[in-house]
């Protein structure tokens, strides 16, 4: 059995009070449980003060991007040491929106995970394939390509307690959810491509899937053999929404 996860990716979104009161609400409905994890992923500057909100409760927290750098002359970036000092557990890297709007590579994004991984944080490192991606029947190879950035340079061993987040950016904050069979499909080619260099590496990793998840969608979802999961982001800033998705989680 892998352990489940439901990450709350809060984007560029909160505020001193909003975190607190959400937080707050989110806490009242999440239990500490042994295989199941909750967790949010938060803007760098209230990593400080969601720390202290959340230690000692069962909601773990991250940031949703990391330095490729450890330290020195690199105005603005935030490197995975000061992330994990103040208790993160996770990082997000590889999300489309830093592929998309930063110019973040494959091997970019491969970098931050080795990054975060050497800082002693658990990446979540996400693929996925865009919409004409998708109609162009290439789905396959795009998340090969994003994979094999990761598995060529630091071998499949670099994803023993990492987790990969499947996130279809037609998908996105778009409301369109993909099937649980699109997801399954997708889940199953990423853990058969790792299976292919590490049967045993690729049978433990929590793979999530992202893109809508609701309360009213997660537990058709997370039925899937493949899917381990969920990386959420607009229902992660509504309490109810989110819990209900972490309850699917079973
Ligand atoms: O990382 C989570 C994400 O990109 C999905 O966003 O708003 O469609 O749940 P959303």
């Amino acid at each position: 059995m892998r352990t489940k996860l439901v990450v709350g990716n809060w984007k560029l979104n909160g505020s001193l009070a909003g975190n607190e009161a959400l937080l707050k609400a989110v806490q009242a409905g999440v239990s500490a449980a042994k295989d199941r994890i909750c967790a949010v992923c938060v803007p760098y500057p209230y990593l400080a003060q969601v720390g202290s909100l959340l230690r000692g409760t069962a909601i773990a927290w991250g940031s949703q991007d990391v330095s490729r750098h450890e330290k020195g002359a690199f105005t603005g970036e935030v490197s995975g040491a000061m992330v994990a000092e103040l208790g993160a557990r996770f990082a997000i890297v590889g999300h489309s929106e830093r592929r998309s709007m930063f110019g973040e590579t494959d091997s970019i994004v491969a970098e931050k995970f080795a990054a975060a991984r050497k800082a002693g944080l658990t990446p979540i490192f996400c693929v996925g394939e865009t919409l004409a991606e998708r109609e162009a029947g290439v789905t396959e190879s795009v998340l090969a390509r994003q994979m094999d950035a990761l598995l060529s340079k630091q071998g499949a061993a670099a994803l023993e307690g990492a987790v990969v987040a499947y996130e279809p950016v037609w998908a996105i904050g778009t409301g369109k959810t993909a099937t649980s069979a699109q997801a399954e499909e997708a889940h199953a080619f990423i853990r058969a491509r790792i299976a292919a260099q590490d049967a045993g590496v690729a049978g433990r990793l929590p793979i999530l899937y992202g893109g809508s998840v609701k309360g009213s969608n997660a537990a058709e979802l997370f039925a899937m053999p493949n899917v381990d999961g969920g990386l959420v982001g607009g229902a992660s800033l509504a309490a109810d929404d989110f819990i209900a998705i972490w309850r699917a989680a079973v």
